[in-house]
């Protein structure tokens, strides 16, 4: 696992299109029947420059009816734990694989996935994040192209092209599993040790006699 390689993603920063040209593009979005349903588009929010790019499954409730991502339970769970990646809120940007919330919750469908994609990928090439953290299953079978579960993928990173990507369990559902919010926990400070030791400029700090609890990314 890891080494796929979404084409042409393995290469610079492609061109500049701005988070605002792409919400115009979506404009009303009317591509999958999820817009009869919905309160509000959640299109995302955060830092355009973030370094940490967060990728969730869709709206909830309260996401549906503020037209912001998590913002209810499972957000709360992600604040909290962000500081143990030494990341605030207003440094990340977050987004979800689909805009608009599956009524009661459900699971996005194959075709909703494919209809709303393309605005996840435009916004991944808009911010160009280091690092893309999945948020669950739906989030990490987008990104990192495979149907593996989250159980096998979690606890490591996966090299994407350029991309670093850390699949980790879903905040709603590590609520509902002390044992996975626990696991969550630790791979956000895995996620902390990394930035640690890979700051801004591009170089990195050598592992240390503590290395084997530094993230392995795989090649
Ligand atoms: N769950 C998600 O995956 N995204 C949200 O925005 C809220 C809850």
């Amino acid at each position: 696992m890891g080494v796929m390689h979404i084409p042409g993603h393995d290469r610079q920063k492609p061109r500049e299109v701005s988070l605002d040209e792409i919400r115009d593009v979506m404009g009303d979005c009317r591509l999958c029947p999820l817009y009869e349903t919905r309160t509000k588009i959640v299109f995302g929010v955060g830092n355009p420059q973030a370094r940490v790019m967060f990728v969730g499954e869709a709206p909830g409730r309260n996401e549906d009816l503020q037209g912001e991502p998590f913002v209810g339970r499972a957000g709360e769970n992600l604040n909290s734990i962000l500081a143990l990646a030494g990341l605030k809120r207003e440094d990340i940007y977050i987004a979800n694989v689909l805009k608009c919330r599956p009524p009661g919750n459900r699971n996005p469908r194959p075709e909703e996935v494919l209809a709303c994609s393309p605005f996840l990928r435009e916004q991944i090439r808009s911010i160009w994040p280091d690092i893309i953290v999945t948020l669950g299953n739906p989030a990490t079978h987008f990104v990192l192209k495979t149907e593996i579960g989250i159980t096998k993928l979690r606890g490591r990173f996966h090299q994407m092209g350029h991309f670093v990507v850390m699949p980790t369990f879903h905040p709603a559902a590590a609520l509902r599993n002390p044992a996975w919010q626990e696991l969550l926990e630790q791979d956000f400070r895995m996620l902390g040790d990394y930035l640690a030791r890979h700051p801004k400029d591009g170089s990195v700090i050598p592992a240390t006699a503590h290395s084997d609890a530094l993230p392995r990314v795989e090649e």
